[in-house]
């Protein structure tokens, strides 16, 4: 795959990162405005470090756009005529809709909306993707790329804010998660470093088990509690001060309030 980040920052850069390390490319262009802080990349053979967004269009297939928003309608107007049918479009900008796209490089483009999370960075990103009609035959094409870096899930555009709401605040609901149960672990007596490793492994384990397992998680709750026992006296505590209730709460209200800053 001849590949293109127009855009090298810090999404652009992990998402680079993470095909140059799984071998997912036969050539990489990156490019940005100031490109000394990304020199170092030409170190990999194969990749082109670069200003020239139109040099690398011309050069790659899978055109992966990571600029902010206010960047981009430029940028496709600068390189929509050196699209071909070979391209695939990629966007990764948040909150920037196919219909805007396709009404700078046409509903005949193959166009894909991507929405990681900050995990990409560590090769575990929940990746949401929809597509125009297009592109709908380059899905699993951009599903492969993503799976190198996470785990990918086509979604309707329709569904993108919400998704945006579980999957990228998400990361910030899940930190708070992890450092209660710090929290809780120093008040039971451990250092804050054990206690945050504590925390941290076994949420991963925890997910972990569900992944792999298919299980749904009250199965694996019920394997953890015994009648009478004190896992369940915890749940139920933190049941009765509204654990589930507030994260419901929670995420429904991240969601309108993306959707007024969408509306206004
Ligand atoms: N960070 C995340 O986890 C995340 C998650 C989901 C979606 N997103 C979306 O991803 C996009 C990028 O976010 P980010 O945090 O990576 O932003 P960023 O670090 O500011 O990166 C944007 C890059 O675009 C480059 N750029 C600006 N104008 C350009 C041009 N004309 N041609 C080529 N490159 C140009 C900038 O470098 P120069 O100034 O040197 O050109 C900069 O390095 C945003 O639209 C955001 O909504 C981010």
């Amino acid at each position: 795959m001849k590949i293109a980040i127009i855009g090298a920052g810090n999404l652009g850069l992990s998402i680079a990162k993470g095909i140059l390390h799984s071998n997912g490319a036969t050539t990489m262009h990156l490019t940005k405005r100031h490109i000394d802080s990304i020199k170092e990349f030409e170190k990999y053979g194969n990749v082109t470090v670069t200003s020239d967004n139109s040099k690398a269009v011309r050069e790659s297939d899978i055109l992966i756009f990571a600029v902010q928003p206010g960047h981009f309608e430029a940028i496709l107007h600068e390189v929509k005529d050196l699209l071909t049918e070979k391209h695939v479009v990629i966007s990764t900008i948040t909150g920037f809709s196919i219909q805007k796209i396709e009404s700078v490089i046409g509903k005949d483009a193959y166009i894909i909306r991507s929405m990681p999370n900050t995990a990409i960075s560590v090769g575990k990103s929940m990746t949401c993707l929809c597509s125009n009609t297009a592109g709908a035959k380059r899905i699993d094409l951009a599903k492969a790329i993503f799976n190198r870096m996470g785990h990918s899930m086509e979604i309707p555009e329709s569904q993108m804010q919400a998704a945006t709401v579980i999957c990228a605040s998400g990361i910030a609901f899940w930190m708070r998660l992890i450092r209660a149960t710090t929290q809780g672990a120093i008040q039971l007596g451990f250092d804050a470093r054990e206690a945050q490793e504590l925390a941290m492994h076994t949420c991963n384990g925890a997910a972990a088990l569900l992944i792999e397992s298919g299980n749904h998680p009250e199965e694996e709750i019920d394997r953890v509690t015994t009648p009478m026992g004190c896992t369940i006296e915890g749940l139920n505590e933190m049941e009765h001060q509204g654990l589930s209730s507030s994260l419901i709460r929670g995420i429904v209200a991240s969601f309108e309030k993306i959707s007024q800053i969408r509306k206004g």
